[in-house]
């Protein structure tokens, strides 16, 4: 019985796979990539090259030195928008992003370099139209989750980008930390996509990337070492050199290689929405209320009227040994649109993993505390 249902944090178990991957360079090739002509430094490098062109790839890119294999989403995320924004810019972002993105933006505007505006829609959904007021002068970079961690609600990004490229100059950042490997994200109006490897790519942790856009120019926000042009006291302008400083995390990006490899046939999505439908139907009659979006992706958010989140989630692991995440995921202004704020919701998220007994299993044991609840019973199932 799988009973891990915190896959949005990260995904969990590894496919065998992956774990061979890693093991297989740190046995046979652990060396530093570019830094060094012999045989073991050529092979690394042609892993890390061979990485660039798998990820490239997954988002319809055909330049793979516009990859740059980062430590995670967060830093693929600072990467971009502290490479891209001046000071007196304005950024535009949604009530989806997480501490990733929100941080970031707000840090920078505390400190006075940026003007942050966060677009919220007057209905569920997100159209294009709503940022469209808000483009213009000064706007130079727009941020945009595609798949939020805490409902799994998918955001129409490609047409929101394409709106935002139609009207003004400014530049679209896409996080793709939910979304890769489930949902994919092409097109050219996108000009930054920071993504992880832990989650739906199904890697190791400590290894991101963030992909640019092709003539798009990024200030180094990290310097350092490349192995390339050492002569130069300065960064290369060249990518990935220009972003990518100091030795990277060869085995972590040996593991998302494998990781991209496993995922790419399997359809997610379709393997999630069918988890989701079978979910649906057994907790139907429960009170619990679920924050159900149009169009989304295993990624379930409930609250129930008569027991907090962190209690539920405490009873689902102490009895039955279910993980979940409860509180606010990392996403405080999502929460404050459903109302939720600031318990938050237990969140419950799927992987390939799961079978449908996996979720029968889950609805047994939610159902058995819905009852308990509902008939006045305490914490103790
Ligand atoms: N952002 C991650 C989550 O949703 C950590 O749990």
């Amino acid at each position: 019985m799988n009973t891990y249902f915190d896959n949005a944090a990260t995904t969990f178990p590894k496919p065998h796979e992956v774990k061979e991957a890693i093991t297989r360079c740190l046995e046979a090739f652990s060396a530093n990539p570019g830094r060094g002509g012999h045989r073991l430094a050529r092979q690394a490098e042609a892993l890390v090259e061979e990485a660039r062109r798998e990820v490239a790839s997954l988002f319809g890119r055909r330049d793979p030195s516009w990859v740059i294999f980062t430590l995670n989403a967060t830093d693929a995320i600072n990467m971009a928008v502290r490479g891209v924004v001046q000071h007196g810019d304005k950024v535009l972002t949604t009530v989806y992003e997480h501490n990733a993105v929100l941080r970031v933006l707000f840090e920078l505007e505390r400190e006075g370099i940026i003007e942050v505006k966060v677009i919220c829609p007057e209905e569920e959904e997100y159209t294009p139209e709503d940022f469209v007021p808000h483009i213009g002068r000064g706007v130079r970079l727009v941020c945009l989750n595609h798949i939020s961690n805490v409902t799994g609600k998918i955001l129409p990004v490609e047409d929101i980008a394409r709106v935002v490229k139609t009207y003004s100059d400014a530049l679209v950042l896409v996080d793709v930390s939910q979304s890769a490997g489930m949902v994919s994200l092409q097109g050219e109006d996108v000009d930054l996509i920071a993504g992880t490897g832990h989650k739906h790519l199904y890697g190791p942790m400590g290894v991101g990337f963030l992909v640019v856009k092709p003539g798009v120019s990024l200030r180094p926000w990290r310097v350092g070492g490349t192995g390339y042009r050492s002569e130069d006291l300065f960064q290369p302008e060249e990518m990935p050199y220009r972003l990518e400083a100091g030795t990277p995390n060869l085995p972590g990006i040996a593991g998302l290689l494998a990781g991209i490899r496993w995922v790419r046939d399997k359809n997610a999505f379709a393997h999630d929405q069918s988890l989701l439908e079978r979910f649906a139907n057994g907790i139907k009659d429960t009170a619990f209320m679920w924050y159900r979006p149009k169009r989304g992706i295993g990624v379930v958010s409930l609250r129930h009227p008569f027991v907090g989140v962190q209690e539920l989630a405490m009873i689902l692991d102490s009895e039955y040994d279910i993980a979940s995440r409860a509180g606010l995921q990392c996403a405080p202004l999502v929460h404050k649109k459903l109302g939720t704020f600031p318990e938050g919701t237990l969140r419950l998220s799927f992987s390939l993993w799961h079978t449908d007994e996996d979720i029968d299993f889950l609805v047994e044991a939610l159902k058995t505390i819905d009852l308990m609840f509902k008939q006045g019973g305490g914490g103790v199932v």
